[in-house]
């Protein structure tokens, strides 16, 4: 799968490491396109010549497993360079006459390493004697290629950076990628912009640019629907296709009555009234609270509303003739989750609900000009494209709203006072500077009714639950470190201005082994 954007662009290719993703991240973050494919997949025949230079990342196999089905070994005679991390670095040693087995001291965590040769690849590296980096490998290199040299090493891995000046390849034994690894990032700018010396050619604008000319391309004269829901990634995808086709561009929003307080209201008045797309408004509150009747199971909720969102997205597209595609604000991580872009298989969590079985059943081609973006360049994608700021840092918000946000049964009542909790925590996010620290925060309303005293009277009502986290892109998560003064003045605020709620909780649990939301 490739975005086919034409530019010149570094190749990760996906051994399956858990932090193959943070590669792309790094490369894009130095301002360089990069996309990620599978080692399964990619053939040395599909390399074309905006390829600058190739990451092998790291990955559970084993050298000796790798077989011509599992990785096209002519690739890495293209004469491209080729930085090889981990497992990469041990098949850049294996396939040129090197030897790699079982190490025997493992090495998980951080290690020291050493400057032992000069290399462009470590230009700058080490601003001292030694640098810390993070090391988690099984198997290392024990004897190098003839045309190999040695530039780093550390206590236990003799080979910890190589290179071949000759071929241009290159291997750290480390994980310049995360960030417990010290000056990580200068490995990769060394090798893109040295090495490779590939131009910048990543920024917000450039993303602009290339995605609505590629949107144009996709889609000719033919009319396009959209379903808006105002979080950050529809809200892009309906500016970019506004810009790029403008009312060819068709937006459906549902109000399932399960949004944020307001929600509805700011949606209308920002894309109809003041970005002039076309909207349609559906109000469908009582159809999704009669189906949700009776439900509690997590699963069945989401598959309810899942279903029921299409069908009504299906009843109103109809009336639209002649519509040949259907744009999607799906990314990079949500298919990850849910199924790896890249063909290697991932768990999948929680079945997340999108428009999934409307392209078929409408015969509707799909438009994801997002699908291989970070949450966080989606956000300065649509700050370029002139979205506000308000609805461009607005904290994500999953598609089944506040259904999976009140464990139990659905009922008018329960939302109503979900909404406004979750209104006064959000309200006091912001009141305090606090807000666009968090990467998401919500209040949940928690099945259970506890007592409690207001005045003289006993009170006995609902339970809120209180999230706060911190994420790079939301498959990772911790919570976040709030004074107790904060925590006080929101729990007073919220028992003192809802009825309905006499206790409020807050969750300090993080991701893993919890979830982000509560189903
Ligand atoms: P979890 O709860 O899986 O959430 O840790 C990770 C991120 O995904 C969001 N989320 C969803 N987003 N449809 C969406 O569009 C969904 O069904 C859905 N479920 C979870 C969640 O809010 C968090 O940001």
């Amino acid at each position: 799968m490739s975005l086919d954007l034409n530019l010149n662009k570094i190749l990760i290719i996906d051994f399956g490491s858990q932090f193959t993703q943070l590669i792309v991240r790094r490369i894009r973050e130095l301002g360089v396109y990069s996309e990620l494919v599978s080692h399964k997949k990619i053939k040395s025949t599909q390399i074309k010549s905006n390829t600058k230079g190739i990451i092998l990342s790291g990955g559970p196999l084993n050298v000796d497993e790798l077989n011509n089905n599992l990785f096209d070994k002519r690739i890495l005679r293209l004469g491209i360079p080729t930085l090889g991390i981990c497992f990469g670095h041990q098949i850049l040693s294996k396939f040129n006459g090197g030897k790699v087995k079982q190490s025997k001291h493992r090495e998980f965590g951080l290690a020291n390493i050493y400057k032992r040769n000069s290399s462009l690849l470590i230009d700058n590296f080490f601003n001292k004697k030694s640098k810390k980096v993070w090391m988690s490998h099984a198997d290392q290199v024990y004897k190098l290629p003839k045309t190999f040299k040695v530039i780093a090493s550390s206590e236990n891995s003799k080979y910890a950076i190589v290179e071949s000046k000759v071929e241009k390849f290159f291997g750290v034994q480390f994980h310049p990628e995360v960030t417990h690894s010290e000056n990580g990032k200068k490995i990769f700018s060394n090798f893109i912009s040295k090495i490779c010396k590939i131009k910048k050619n990543w920024s917000p604008k450039d993303q602009k640019i290339k995605l609505i000319k590629e949107v144009r391309q996709q889609v000719g004269h033919n009319k396009v629907i959209c379903a808006l829901s105002g979080g950050v990634d529809s809200s892009v995808v309906a500016q970019l296709l506004n810009k790029a086709i403008g009312k060819k561009l068709y937006c459906i929003f549902v109000n399932t009555g399960l949004l944020r307080k307001n929600e509805e209201t700011q949606v209308v008045q920002t894309f109809k009234k003041r970005l002039k797309i076309n909207l349609i408004y559906v109000n469908a509150e009582k159809e999704f609270l009669s189906k949700l009747k009776n439900v509690t199971d997590p699963e069945k909720k989401r598959k309810i509303i899942g279903n029921l969102f299409i069908k009504i997205f299906e009843r109103y597209s109809k009336k639209i003739k002649d519509v040949k595609y259907l744009a999607q604000g799906t990314l990079y991580p949500d298919l990850i989750e849910s199924k790896s872009v890249t063909g290697s298989q991932t768990s999948k969590i929680k079945s997340h609900h999108n428009v999934g079985g409307l392209p078929k059943r409408m015969k509707l081609k799909l438009v994801e000009p997002l699908k291989f973006l970070f949450k966080d360049e989606v956000r300065k994608l649509g700050l370029e494209l002139n979205l506000n700021r308000e609805i461009i840092s607005r904290h994500p918000f999953p598609g089944p709203g506040l259904a999976i946000r009140m464990p139990g049964l659905i009922t008018p009542e329960k939302i109503k006072i979900l909404k406004e909790a979750d209104y006064y925590f959000i309200s006091a996010l912001k009141e305090k500077g606090l807000y666009d620290k968090i990467w998401q925060a919500y209040a949940a309303l928690l099945p259970v009714k506890t007592v409690g005293v207001m005045g003289d009277n006993r009170t006995y009502e609902y339970l809120c639950l209180l999230r706060a986290i911190t994420s790079e892109d939301g498959m990772t998560a911790d919570y976040f470190d709030f004074k107790k003064s904060f925590l006080q003045y929101v729990s007073n605020k919220i028992v003192n201005s809802i009825r309905g709620i006499n206790r409020v909780v807050y969750d300090v649990t993080s991701k893993p082994p919890s979830t982000i939301e509560l189903e």
